[in-house]
């Protein structure tokens, strides 16, 4: 894999900061845990608003990385000057190529997602966390931390996102069927681990935006109690698993998105299980991100809210 030319040398730095707003910084968050668990590099995630008001200190020569749908966030721009008054290079990723932050950035990748109309970000969203898992992959290879072997099988597991895709779209109906028990519930905790532990927060953050139901995600190991959850198979699935468990036996209805080799250990106590396609673990934020986003669409139909417009929110928020 072999990316535009970058502002900075990945091999040369010391540790990376990602900034963004909303949407955006939950796929900054996901990129956080791919850059660090592949490229070895020691990275901040942070949103924009309190980045520049926190007065961090920034090492001499260091690197950041923006994130934004429109390249016009205030809170993201005033950040961006302050990365470059402190002598940062920075690396903005994209979705309009014209937008204020891709030419003042001293690089910028776009994310050709093609225009966003709807004020909740999805697709958007969906190619950032490509864009990102592209570049963790591309760090890691110029850090020396990814045989071609391994560089190999990620591009083959990102090559195989809209097939998975395209599957898990699919399965629309079942959600939906999801979506009628959610659109009841007066609140919804989302569950996950690791790099899904952000997409929980982006399901949580969907569902209030489209339809006002109070939503949270949480990091499983943080929980004791919830109704949905993010729960494949892999090296965390037995922590989660009984995480959930345990939520059911408090009485929360446990509603989970695994794999087959999940589904069976899930269905003994969750109340419904929708079975994605066997995913790669890296790329399953990517892919997991349509199953969380699709029940907010849907309880916002039932519900009868504005799903492409919701009240009291922006498309692009260009005033602090
Ligand atoms: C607003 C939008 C969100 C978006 C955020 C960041 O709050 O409603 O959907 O994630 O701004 O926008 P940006 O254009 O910087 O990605």
């Amino acid at each position: 894999m072999r990316l535009p030319r970058l502002p900075f040398d990945p091999a040369s730095l010391s540790r990376l900061t990602l900034i963004a707003c909303g949407s955006a910084f939950l796929a900054a968050h996901v990129g956080r845990y791919s850059i660090e668990g592949l490229a070895r590099l020691p990275c901040d995630a942070d949103v924009a608003s309190e980045l520049r008001y926190r007065d961090p200190p920034l090492a001499d020569g260091g690197a950041a990385i923006l994130v934004s749908q429109s390249g016009e966030t205030a809170d993201t721009m005033a950040a961006l000057r302050l990365l470059q008054v402190g002598g940062q290079t920075v690396l903005s990723i994209v979705n309009v190529p014209e937008s204020t932050m891709a030419r003042a950035s001293d690089a910028a990748l776009l994310t050709v997602a093609g225009p966003e109309v709807g004020v909740a970000s999805t697709k958007a969203f969906t190619a950032q966390l490509a864009v990102l898992a592209c570049l963790a992959i591309d760090f890691a290879r110029r850090r020396r931390q990814m045989t071609t072997l391994e560089e190999g099988r990620l591009t083959q597991a990102l090559l195989a996102v809209p097939s998975h895709a395209a599957a898990i779209l699919g399965q629309d109906a079942r959600i939906r069927e999801l979506a009628t028990e959610v659109a009841k519930a007066r609140d919804v905790l989302f569950l996950g681990r690791g790099p899904l532990f952000p997409i929980t927060l982006e399901g949580a953050l969907k569902l209030k935006e489209l339809s006002s139901i109070h939503a949270e995600g949480y990091a499983a190991g943080e929980m004791k109690h919830g109704p949905t959850a993010l729960c494949p198979s892999g090296p965390l699935f037995e922590k989660t698993a009984s995480n959930l468990q345990e939520a059911a036996a408090r009485g929360g209805r446990v509603m989970a998105f695994t794999d087959a080799a999940g589904a069976t250990a899930l269905s003994r106590f969750a109340e419904q299980v929708v079975t994605l396609p066997d995913i790669d673990s890296f790329a399953a934020p990517i892919l997991h991100a349509i199953p969380v986003q699709l029940p907010a669409y849907h309880v916002a139909v039932l519900k009868g809210t504005d799903v492409d417009q919701p009240r009291n929110l922006a498309k692009s928020v260009t005033v602090e």
